[in-house]
This record gives structure tokens, sequence and C-alpha cells, in this order.
């Protein structure tokens, strides 16, 4: 760097020259300079790798409830359930229609016979009440019930001809044995018997009756010579001959 000018030399003979001054200081910075242009464009640059994959987010918050969605589609049908209890008796129905005739019956048992009628029975104390039904009340038949042992009477329940017959023995009193029917005596019969004596009344005939008729037997006041003993047998017996036939026939 060039050095500051030297002092003029007066009146002195020209002095020798001076030695080089010392160096002098830097000199102040100088203005920035203008900035210059820019630059061109450099090339593209070439592509990074693919950085490495982070990791596993946090779970977000739980978001906020969506719109109602359009109603699906019918499920398909469910599986049968248990029976369920039985339910209330219902009304009762309508009457049904008149169903058709049904086909003929069978042919029904064979009814019971009714025209049937007998009895026999025999007695089992002598010497009865007079003027009363005699009560032959040990029966030997009277499975229709017509005769009635405690009676004596035989009641008509089917019309027609019937037989009436007595077997009866007489000891100890005389006897008058009457055969009653439509509450007149209508056959009399006497013994006159005393003591041990022994003998039989009997009678055999054929009555038209109506239902209701009755027919028995009575002995008479101080006549009711009547007897039975285990050897001596008195039956009173009845019998329908035939029935009355019905009109028509
Ligand atoms: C130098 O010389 C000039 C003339 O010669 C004189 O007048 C002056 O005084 C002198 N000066 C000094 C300092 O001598
Ligand atoms: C006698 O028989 C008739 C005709 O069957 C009957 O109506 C009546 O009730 C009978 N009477 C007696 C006492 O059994």
């Amino acid at each position: 760097q060039k050095g500051s000018k030297g002092d003029a030399c007066v009146n002195g003979t020209k002095g020798d020259k001076g030695d080089w001054g010392a160096e002098g200081s830097p000199g102040l910075n100088g203005q920035p300079g203008a900035k210059g242009e820019k630059g061109e464009m450099g090339e593209k640059g070439y592509c990074g790798d693919s950085g490495e994959r982070g990791g596993k987010g946090q779970k977000g918050k739980e978001g906020m409830k969506g719109e109602k969605g359009n109603r699906g589609d019918n499920g398909m049908e469910g599986k049968r359930g248990p029976d369920g209890l039985p339910g209330a008796k219902g009304d009762p129905g309508v009457k049904g229609a008149k169903g058709e005739l049904g086909p003929p019956g069978l042919l029904g048992p064979v009814g019971p016979k009714v025209t049937r009628s007998a009895f026999s029975a025999a007695l089992s104390k002598p010497f009865p009440p007079p003027n009363n039904p005699i009560k032959f009340d040990k029966i030997l038949y009277n499975d229709q019930g017509n005769y009635s042992p405690v009676t004596g009477k035989f009641n008509c329940s089917i019309p027609g001809a019937y037989v009436f017959s007595y077997h009866i023995t007489v000891r100890g009193h005389p006897a008058q044995i009457s055969l009653v029917a439509w509450n007149k005596k209508l056959f009399k019969s006497r013994e006159t018997l005393y003591g041990q004596e022994i003998d039989q009344a009997s009678l055999l005939v054929i009555l038209k009756l109506s239902a209701g008729d009755q027919v028995w037997l009575e002995v008479s006041k101080d006549w009711n010579g009547v007897y039975v003993s285990p050897e001596d047998d008195s039956i009173f017996t009845g019998f329908l001959l035939y029935p009355e036939e019905p009109p028509g026939i």
C-alpha cells in the first residue's frame, strides 16, 4: 500500500531519502456488492427410497352415533317353538245340517215272551182263616209274578183262556172251598170230614179272563178244614191256556 507524502525540506540541503514509513492500518471495509443474478434451475434430482413403515397408531376416540339406517330385509323363518298351553274352550258351534238317513239296523234280539203266565203254590199252614183269600205261600212256580203269595190272588195281565186247578187235603174239620173270580164264588165244593179222616178235594176249570181280573180260593166259616202236613199238600195252580187273539187276526 502507498504511504503518506513526507514533509517539504526547508533551508536544508536536500536530505537523504527517508526510510519507508511503517505500514498503515487497514482501510475501512467496502460496501457490500450488488446481488448477483438468479442462477439457472438445476436438473431434477433422483427419487429417494421409500421410508420404513410407521408403527400402528393409537386407537382413535369413539365416533358420534350415525344416522338411523334403512329397514333391513325380512329375516329367515325361525324354528318351531314348544307347544303352547291349551286355549280356552270355544263357543258351541252352529248346529249342523241334518244327516242322511242311515242304513237299517241289525235285527234286534227276540223280545220277552209276553204270552206266558203260570203259577203253582202250596200252603204251609193248615186251617186258613175263612172268608179271605187263602195264601198259598210256598211258591212252586211263578216266573211272571202274576200270583201274589202275600195276598193269595192271581192277577191276570194277559187276556185269554186260563186253567185253574187245586188239589186240597181235608182233615180235622169239614171244608167248603170256593174258587173266586170277579168277586164271586164261582165254583164250590164241600167235604164233611171229622177227626183223623183224610180226604182230598180237587177242581179244574177254564175261565176267560181280562187284564186285571183276579182269581183266588176261599174257605167258609166253620168249614176251613184245609190241611197240610209233611205228608199232605194243598196246592193251587193256574196258567194261561192260550191268549186272546188280537182283533184283525
Ligand atoms: C532558510 O534560508 C532562508 C534563506 O536563505 C532564510 O531566510 C531562512 O531564514 C532560513 N531558514 C531557516 C530556518 O533557516
Ligand atoms: C193286575 O194286572 C193289571 C193288568 O196287567 C195291572 O194293570 C194291575 O196293576 C195289576 N194289579 C195288581 C194288584 O197287580
